[in-house]
Formats: C-alpha cells, sequence, structure tokens
C-alpha cells in the first residue's frame, strides 16, 4: 500500500477527529444558512453550519434539531463577538438616510436603532443545542464561556485573518482556527473591526504563515470553490477547507435568483469590500449602489450595527423586486466558479478533485 502524502493524511486526521468522510466544510453565512444546505453537505461527508448572528433562541435550537433530524448532525454553529454599542450621530445618519433614498424607500428614523439579538443569550442556545463543534468570528469568545465549552467537550474553531489573531486563539484555548483570507465573501473577521481594510491578507500568504506560527490544526477559507483551491490550501498546510459562495447557487441554498445569477459572471474584480451595507467590512459584488456608497462624494457609512438598520428599507425592496443592485449579494472572489449544482454533488466533485490532484 502507498504511503499517503502528508497533506492527505492531515487531512484524514483531521476528518477522523470530527467524524467527517472528507475535508470539506461549508461557511457559517449568517441570513444564508438554511438547514437544507446543511443537511445536503453533512449528508455528503463533510460539515453543515449555521451563521446564528441574527437569529433569536429558539430559532437557533429549531434549526439544530432540524439538520440533526436528517443528517448525521455533522454541524457547526458559529456568532459574532459583539463589539461596544457603536457611537452614535443623529446628523451623520440623516444624511446617510437621505442618500438611501435614491436607492430603495424612505428610512425610519429610528432605522438605525435595530440590533442584533442578545449575545448571552444567543451563546446559551447554543450551548443547548449541543452542537459538537461553536465557532467565533470577529473576537474570541469570552473565558468564562469557553470554560463552559470545554467541561461539555464542545469544540471550539475561531476564525481568524491575521497570525496575531491565530496565536492569541491558540492562547485563549480555540481548538482549531479557520484562517480566513481577504477573498472571502461576506464580513472580514478582523477582530478590530477598525483595521479590516488595512489587514488585507490573501490567502496564500496568510495560510502557511498560521499553519507555522500554532499548533492547533488550520482549516483555510476564502476564494476556495473547486479541487484545485482545496488541493492548494491542503498543499499550504491545511486540514480542511471551508466554503461559502461556491453554494450559494446550490438550490438547497435558496438563495435569492438575483443574488445567484450575478455570482455566475462576478469576475473576481468584480467584488469589493466595502462598509456599504453593515457598517462592518465585507466583501460582496461591486453593485451599482456599493459603488455609490464608497464614492468619493457619498457619506461614509454609519457604524455596525447602525448602517445595517439604515439600509434594511432598500435590501428588503431590493431582494422583493430581484433587483441585485439593491441587494447585499456578499460574494468571495472566486464567484463565478459557484454551480448551480445540488450541494452534496458539489462537495463530492471537489473532494474527488483535490484528491487526484494531491495523490
Ligand atoms: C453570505 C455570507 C455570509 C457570511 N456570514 C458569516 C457569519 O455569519 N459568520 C462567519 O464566521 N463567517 C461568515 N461568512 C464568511 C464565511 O464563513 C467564509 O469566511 C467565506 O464564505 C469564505 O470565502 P468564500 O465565500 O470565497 O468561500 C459569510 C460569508 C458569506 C458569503
Amino acid at each position: 500500500m502507498t504511503k499517503l502524502r502528508p497533506s492527505l493524511s492531515r487531512a484524514r486526521a483531521f476528518c477522523e477527529r470530527f467524524g467527517l468522510r472528507l475535508p470539506i466544510l461549508l461557511a457559517p453565512m449568517a441570513g444564508a444558512s438554511p438547514p437544507s444546505l446543511s443537511i445536503a453537505v453533512a449528508s455528503a461527508g463533510g460539515l453543515g453550519a449555521c451563521g446564528a448572528l441574527l437569529m433569536q433562541p429558539k430559532a437557533i435550537l429549531d434549526w439544530a434539531a432540524e439538520v440533526r433530524n436528517v443528517s448525521n448532525g455533522a454541524f457547526q454553529l458559529n456568532l459574532w463577538v459583539p463589539d461596544p454599542p457603536p457611537e452614535r450621530d443623529p446628523a451623520h445618519e440623516t444624511e446617510v438616510r437621505s442618500f438611501l433614498v435614491q436607492w430603495g424607500p424612505e428610512v425610519p428614523s429610528d432605522a438605525g436603532n435595530a440590533t442584533p439579538p442578545d449575545f448571552s443569550a444567543q451563546c446559551e442556545a447554543l450551548l443547548a443545542a449541543g452542537a459538537p463543534i461553536l465557532s467565533s468570528i470577529m473576537g474570541l469568545y469570552p473565558p468564562e464561556f469557553v470554560s463552559r465549552l470545554k467541561a461539555r467537550k464542545i469544540t471550539w474553531f475561531a476564525n481568524i485573518s491575521t497570525v496575531a489573531e491565530a496565536r492569541a486563539a491558540e492562547a485563549a484555548g480555540a481548538d482549531v482556527v479557520v484562517a480566513q483570507g481577504m477573498e472571502a465573501g461576506g464580513h472580514r473577521g478582523c477582530f478590530d473591526a477598525s483595521g479590516a481594510e488595512h489587514e488585507m491578507v490573501g490567502l496564500f500568504a496568510l495560510l502557511p504563515a498560521v499553519v507555522d506560527a500554532v499548533d492547533i490544526p488550520v482549516v483555510a477559507t476564502g476564494g476556495i470553490a473547486d479541487g484545485r483551491g482545496v488541493a492548494a490550501a491542503l498543499l499550504l498546510g491545511a486540514s480542511a477547507a471551508q466554503i461559502g459562495t461556491a453554494f450559494l447557487r446550490c438550490p438547497e441554498a435558496k438563495t435569492n435568483p438575483a443574488w445567484a445569477d450575478a455570482l455566475a459572471v462576478a469576475r473576481p474584480e468584480d467584488t469589493v469590500v466595502s462598509r456599504a451595507f453593515s457598517g462592518r467590512a465585507g466583501r460582496s459584488i461591486a453593485t451599482d449602489y456599493v459603488r455609490a456608497a464608497i464614492a468619493p462624494d457619498a457619506p461614509a457609512p454609519a457604524p455596525y450595527p447602525v448602517q445595517r438598520g439604515l439600509t434594511a428599507a432598500m435590501r428588503e425592496s431590493g431582494a422583493k423586486a430581484r433587483d441585485v443592485h439593491r441587494m447585499q449579494a456578499w460574494a468571495g472572489q472566486s464567484a463565478a466558479m459557484a454551480r448551480v449544482e445540488p450541494a452534496g454533488e458539489i462537495v463530492s466533485r471537489i473532494w474527488r478533485d483535490a484528491e487526484v490532484l494531491l495523490s
């Protein structure tokens, strides 16, 4: 029998540890994590995921019960670690509201008050949901919560986007770090939100540097969308690959068709990191609204999560009208590789292609 190459044996050890048949993880995607997508990925041997940021505790418990009922229960539940409340500036919010009227309905004067669900209550729901893996982004879980995870033998995956964050996550007790390259779709996971645009490290540089800096397994994420990307990530030292955008055109993702269609034609240079939707830096398709919002004459976005509240009316009306230019069309730089294909088939195809390249 031929000896497995180091990248394949590392991936195999990761799979054995987490009960997977292949080292492909669905990325947690807030607002884009329907149970159907995780069921399909877990049933194909990968790891499902739920981005629970916007979900109330009951919705988190219902999500976990539904996925567990019809799959082997291999999934991660994920939360954003919150920042202190933002400083409000009513005059500036009025400016942003007037700008947004060009793109959608009138923005109510209290729209900026919208706040995400209570973090502590969500954390309790994560524990009660019985997930085998909990993950964090935008910071680290507080030490007392980490102790409760450890006592329950729950694994902690910490998203990081720099070497310093990886070291901090390992020191805080993370079991695995998820190295997020700046190619990634959705929000950048920087611990210090203000530094997101200045710490734009690509996955090819980030991954080997993080692998060398920590002793725990490293998962690669950002711009991975086919077997070549997974093989490259494993060769650079990753134990598994986490994929987001490439699943967004699957039927199980139930993505708004305008967004799904726009992904198909988005070249790497057609995506951009901006604060236009939420006030926090995230990568989306450079739609007409995004281009206007980042132009020098546009008002600066309000801080997170105020901007998210201010843009809600535009985003909702854009989604209803299937007008991608007024929707938040999050996309990684490999968006155009996303195929209309069942998620289970994507998982199998990507791993089959990666294995050929790695053998
Ligand atoms: C629509 C969308 C929502 C996301 N929401 C979250 C989230 O709530 N939590 C999180 O850790 N990462 C989130 N991410 C980032 C992904 O976990 C991952 O880093 C990214 O999808 C990888 O890049 P790719 O999209 O090119 O595969 C999101 C990504 C997308 C595309």
